[in-house]
């Protein structure tokens, strides 16, 4: 792959050194920050909402990666959007249907913004074929989503492939980004399958931010 943005998830944080932490992954190399947005129903845990997102923009100038695991991604679209996402990430598995899922791509973009969607380890990836033209990120889990530090699942390096195969054949630039279990290790076999943003949490943040960060680049 020819540039690989690596993307730290803050919900690996140490939330005691928030400060000191953010500043490191801003010197890091890394271009994105993810952050995990999630309401306790579509994924079975919680974490921040549009006001906190309002403070990583402060304390940082990376692009700001919105993944949200929540049920109601339209209702909170402009929110995370006003609150300084520059990517909005939702989920297929939420939404009621195709038109709904183009209509919220293109409100996404009327707001200027990079548009997301994403599908879970048993969503199949031929549930994105029909908007190939919608999004500027497709990201794929490599864990079930709701939690940080989780193995990866070996069975999402096909759907990159495919993915990725499919978007040069219809000689389209999209982004497509993996959540989950990103290491030195697993972080080979996606960008060899065509995965070109790289997610990390754990992996960053248990060790030196700079050097795990280079590692995966
Ligand atoms: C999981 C989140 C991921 C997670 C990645 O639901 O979407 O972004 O934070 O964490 P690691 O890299 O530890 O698997
Ligand atoms: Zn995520």
């Amino acid at each position: 792959m020819a540039n690989t943005i690596v993307a730290p998830s803050v919900l690996s944080l140490d939330y005691s050194r928030m400060t000191e932490q953010l500043n490191e992954v801003n010197e890091s190399g890394a271009e994105w920050l993810h952050f995990d947005v999630m309401d306790g129903h579509f994924v079975p845990n919680l974490t921040f909402g549009p006001d906190i997102l309002k403070g990583f923009r402060k304390g940082s100038d990376l692009f700001m990666d919105v993944h949200v695991m929540i049920e109601k991604p339209l209702f909170f679209a402009e929110k995370f959007i006003s609150a300084g996402a520059d990517n909005y990430t939702f989920h297929y598995e939420v939404m009621d249907d195709e038109d709904s899922i183009h209509q919220l791509a293109g409100i996404i973009h009327a707001h200027g913004k990079s548009a997301g969607i994403s599908i879970k380890p048993d969503t199949p990836v031929t549930v994105l074929k029909p908007f190939l033209k919608d999004f500027d990120v497709f990201l794929i889990m490599s864990v079930e989503p709701g939690f940080g530090g989780q193995k990866f699942i070996p069975g999402s390096i096909d759907k990159i492939r495919t993915l990725r195969q499919w978007l040069n054949e219809a000689g389209l630039k999209a982004h497509v980004e993996v959540d989950g279990g990103i290491n030195e290790v697993t972080a080979k076999l996606v960008k060899e399958a065509g995965a070109d943003v790289l997610v990390a949490g754990s992996y960053i943040f248990k060790q030196n931010i700079k050097e795990a960060v280079m590692s995966l680049a």
